[in-house]
């Protein structure tokens, strides 16, 4: 796809400055849906253009809007930008590059549910991000796209940016919304779920940036053409972020259904430094790794769940033929281990179990039984929880052990990662 809908910013210079957006076509969504549609007429073009969720979960934007109780008093928007998933970095080219794109969105999505207050809570580690949407929000209030009487169409909005503090699970939606609230970003029990009881009781929407950028060119070209790009029941533009051993590390725009060798050889160059392929997390780091003979599979939400992983954030995380599969898992389990928010005891207990037990493998010290250990801890962890984290954890767990148990089995059998016993072959022999 040569034109580029979410990285436009890429062909026109400077498109995060109001009157370059204007000039680009910028804003005349808005203006067609505030003076041309109905609020419902929206929500069903949303519904036809098949968009689905870009946050994670996948889940059918337009069905999500239409779950808000009908003549709610007070219904909040929430856009979630905490964007922390590790190798995922692709909301972050929208909010600073081509910020009016998603306050476009947030004002037809907002006009759509019924709402006058919407909230963009972003990532704490975001300062640049959260500075140039605060210059684009006060832009867009300047020209009358925000405030009492927007366009003169009597459609009232204000939109409010609420930095984050730099914990993942705030990208949970609930957590999300108890950090918003100003509470510590425990996950609530669902359901209720957002929809019915979101933000201070009231129905909330929640949905990621890339969503919420998405609905202005289904606004401005209609949903045939959204739905048109890539595969029916996964279609539009899509980001995938490439990062890892590529020579090319970076965010890319293509349809989604694009496959993934091509993501990873034609997009990002290929593996840095003549090496080869090893494996691939597809979708951020809480998705099932896949072997370099699996990636002849298209990054569609469908198609890669049936390749036995799933498509996540698009966070393509690429490992060569020398990575240590026992390290990289290891450094994943720290990750959740430190993010678990406590409130499970699954979660809690289990994260840093999960990381202690690789870092014996790792290290040497290891139990034989540890593996089956490492999967049984893995196992009671899902879907016991309040939230998906623990899943998050233990997936990667569950498929690195079943893809490359040998090299598990070897760290047991010498007692430690064969690379550092390599190159301190005093350590091996002491063993
Ligand atoms: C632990 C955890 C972290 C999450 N982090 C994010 C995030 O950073 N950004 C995001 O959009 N969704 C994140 N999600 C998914 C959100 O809960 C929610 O499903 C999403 O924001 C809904 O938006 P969408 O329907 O537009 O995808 C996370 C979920 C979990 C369980
Ligand atoms: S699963 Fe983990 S992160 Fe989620 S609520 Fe429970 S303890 Fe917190």
């Amino acid at each position: 796809m040569s034109e580029k809908i979410l990285l436009r910013h890429e062909q026109v210079p400077d498109l995060r400055r109001l009157e370059v957006y204007e000039a680009d076509g910028g804003y005349s969504a808005v203006r067609k849906a505030l003076t041309e549609m109905q609020p419902a007429q929206i929500t069903e073009e949303v519904k036809d253009s098949g968009l689905r969720g870009r946050g994670g979960a996948g889940f059918p934007t337009g069905v999500k809007w239409g779950f808000l109780p009908k003549n709610a008093p007070k219904t909040y928007l929430l856009c979630n930008a905490d964007e922390s998933e590790p190798g995922t970095f692709k909301d972050r080219q929208i909010i600073e590059h081509n910020p009016h794109l998603l306050l476009e969105g947030i004002i037809i999505s907002a006009y759509a549910i019924g709402c006058h207050t919407a909230y963009i809570f972003i990532r704490g580690e975001f300062a640049r991000g959260a500075q140039r949407l605060e210059e684009a929000l006060a832009e867009a209030r300047a020209r009358g796209y925000l405030g009492d009487n927007i366009l003169g169409t009597g459609y009232a909005l204000e939109v409010y940016v609420h930095r984050g503090a730099g914990a993942y699970i705030c990208g949970e939606e609930t957590g999300l919304i108890e950090a918003l609230e100003g509470k510590r970003a425990y996950p609530r029990v669902k359901p209720p779920f957002p929809a019915t009881y979101g933000i201070f009781g009231a129905p909330t929407i929640v949905n990621n940036v890339e969503t919420l950028a998405c609905v202005v060119p289904i606004i401005n070209r209609g949903a045939k053409w959204f739905k048109a790009i890539g595969p029916e029941k996964s279609p539009g533009p899509k980001l995938f972020c490439v990062s890892g051993h590529v020579q090319r590390p970076g965010v890319y725009e293509a349809p989604m259904g694009t496959p993934l060798r091509e993501v990873i050889y034609d997009f990002a160059g290929g593996i840095s430094g003549g090496k080869r392929l090893k494996a691939v997390i597809p979708g951020g780091s809480s998705v099932p790794v896949l072997r370099a003979d699996e990636i002849d599979v298209a990054m569609d939400f469908e198609s890669v769940a049936k390749a036995g992983s799933l498509l996540g954030s698009c966070g393509v995380i690429v490992m060569d033929e020398d990575t240590c599969m026992v390290k990289a898992l290891k450094v994943i389990a720290h990750f959740y281990a430190h993010e678990s928010c406590g409130q499970c005891t699954p979660c809690r207990e289990g994260t840093p179990w999960l990381y202690r037990l690789l870092t014996h493998l790792e290290d040497g010290g290891a139990d034989p039984r540890d593996l089956e250990l490492l999967l049984q801890v893995a196992d009671n962890m899902m879907g016991n929880t309040v939230c998906v984290l623990a899943d998050a954890a233990a997936m990667p767990v569950k498929s690195f052990i079943a893809k490359f148990r040998d090299e598990f089995e070897e760290h047991l059998r010498l007692g430690g990662c064969p690379q550092r016993l390599a190159a301190r072959p005093h350590q091996a022999a002491a063993s």
